[in-house]
C-alpha cells in the first residue's frame, strides 16, 4: 500500500480496505482540482481582455453539460458503493465466532470486561488474528466518548444508555494506541490506552493469569513512545501480573443475577412461559410488540426492556407488570445478564444455525 509517511500502520485487513478507498478519494479530488484549476488559469491568460480582441458569446453546450453531469454521477455512485462495502467490512460484518469484549467508558478512563469475567482498565487484551467484537457503552449519567484505534481505522462513539458495536481482527501483535476522540471534559486528553494484541502463546498465558512481557508499541517511536511508556508501562505490567481468575464468568454472574434480582420469578430460562417471556432462545430473534412493531432482541432491546419495560410490550404480555429497573444494575452487571440471556440458545436458534 502507498505510504507517504506519518500515516498509521494498517493493522487490520479492514484498515487496508479503508486506506484504498481513502487514496481513491484523494486521487479523485486531486484529479478534478487539476481539471478545474489548470484550464481556469490557462483560459484567464489566453482569453484575457486586451485591445483588438473581441469575445464570442457562448450560452451553453448540451453535449458538454450531459458529459460533466453523467461522469461525476457515476463516480459518486462508485464512491457510495465502495464506501458501503468498506463500512460493512469495518463495522457491521463481525464474524459470528468473534470473541466478545464489553467496553465501558467513563470520565476519564476505559474498562474492558471479558467473557471469563475479568476486567482490565485502559488496556484491551486480545489475541492476534482472531475476530473481536466490542459492545460499547458509557457509564450511566456520563457523557459521550468515542473509541478510536488509528492503526485499525476503527472509530465508534460510546454513548451512555445504549450499546454501540464494532469489531476488528488485528494481524500485527503489539501495543496499538487508542484514544478517546470525542471531547468529553477536562480529562479528555488522558483518556488514552492500548489494544494489546498478543501472540497465541502470550494470549494463552494471559488467559490463565500468568505474567507476560508487555509487547512493544506498534507504529509509535521516539518521544511519544517514551511518554506513553512512562504513563502506562508500569501500570500495564502490574495489571498483567495481577490479572486474576477468581471471578465468575460473565454468563455465571448473569445467571446468579437472574436468580438474585428476582428475574427468574417471571422469566424462565427453560422455555416455560411465565408472567413474562422465557429467556430461552430469544437472543438475536425477532419479536412482535403489542403495537405491531417487529424488533430484534439484541443487546439494546434487552437493556431497554430492563430499564423501561412498558415502552416496548411484547405481544401476548399486555398485562405488563414488570417494574422498570433504571440504574438498579451496574453496567458490568447488565453486561453479565445480557451475556447469560445470550447463552440460553433455544432449539429454534440451534436449528437455524445448523440450516445455515
Ligand atoms: Cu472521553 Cu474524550
Amino acid at each position: 500500500m502507498m505510504d507517504f509517511g506519518g500515516y498509521p500502520i494498517a493493522a487490520t485487513a479492514a484498515a487496508e480496505s479503508w486506506d484504498q478507498l481513502h487514496w481513491f478519494l484523494i486521487g479523485v479530488c486531486v484529479f478534478f482540482s487539476l481539471v478545474v484549476f489548470v484550464p481556469m488559469v490557462v483560459f484567464a491568460i489566453k482569453y484575457r481582455a486586451r485591445p483588438g480582441h473581441k469575445p464570442t458569446y457562448i450560452s451553453h453546450n448540451n453535449a458538454l453539460e450531459i458529459f460533466w453531469t453523467a461522469v461525476p454521477t457515476v463516480i459518486l455512485m462508485v464512491i457510495f458503493a465502495w464506501g458501503w462495502i468498506v463500512y460493512k467490512e469495518l463495522v457491521i460484518n463481525a464474524p459470528p465466532n468473534a470473541m466478545e469484549v464489553k467496553v465501558m467508558a467513563r470520565s476519564w478512563g476505559w474498562t474492558f470486561q471479558y467473557e471469563d469475567g475479568r476486567t482490565t482498565n485502559d488496556l484491551l487484551f486480545v489475541p492476534v488474528n482472531k475476530p473481536v467484537r466490542l459492545v460499547m457503552t458509557a457509564a450511566e449519567g456520563d457523557v459521550i466518548h468515542s473509541f478510536f484505534v488509528p492503526n485499525f481505522r476503527l472509530k465508534k462513539d460510546v454513548v451512555p444508555g445504549i450499546y454501540n458495536t464494532t469489531w476488528f481482527e488485528a494481524r500485527i501483535p503489539g501495543r496499538h494506541q487508542f484514544f478517546c476522540t470525542e471531547y468529553c471534559g477536562a480529562g479528555h486528553s488522558i483518556m488514552i490506552g492500548a489494544v494489546v494484541v498478543l501472540e497465541e502463546e502470550d494470549w494463552q498465558l494471559w488467559r490463565w493469569g500468568k505474567a507476560i512481557d508487555m509487547p512493544d508499541w506498534v507504529g509509535i517511536g521516539g518521544k511519544r513512545e517514551r511518554m506513553l511508556t512512562a504513563s502506562q508501562g508500569r501500570e500495564a505490567a502490574f495489571q498483567v501480573q495481577t490479572a486474576h481468575l477468581d471471578q465468575k464468568s460473565l454468563i455465571d454472574r448473569g445467571q446468579e443475577l437472574h436468580r438474585r434480582q428476582g428475574c427468574v420469578a417471571c422469566h424462565s430460562s427453560d422455555g416455560t412461559m411465565g408472567i413474562g417471556p422465557s429467556f430461552l432462545g430469544i437472543f438475536g430473534e425477532e419479536v412482535e410488540l403489542s403495537d405491531g412493531r417487529i424488533l430484534v432482541r439484541d443487546e439494546n432491546y434487552i437493556r431497554g426492556q430492563i430499564e423501561n419495560p412498558r415502552a416496548q410490550i411484547v405481544r401476548g404480555f399486555e398485562h405488563a407488570v414488570m417494574p422498570p429497573y433504571p440504574g438498579r444494575l451496574s453496567e458490568l452487571d447488565l453486561n453479565a445478564l445480557i451475556a447469560y440471556i445470550k447463552s440460553l440458545q433455544g432449539s429454534t436458534t440451534a436449528q437455524r444455525m445448523t440450516e445455515e
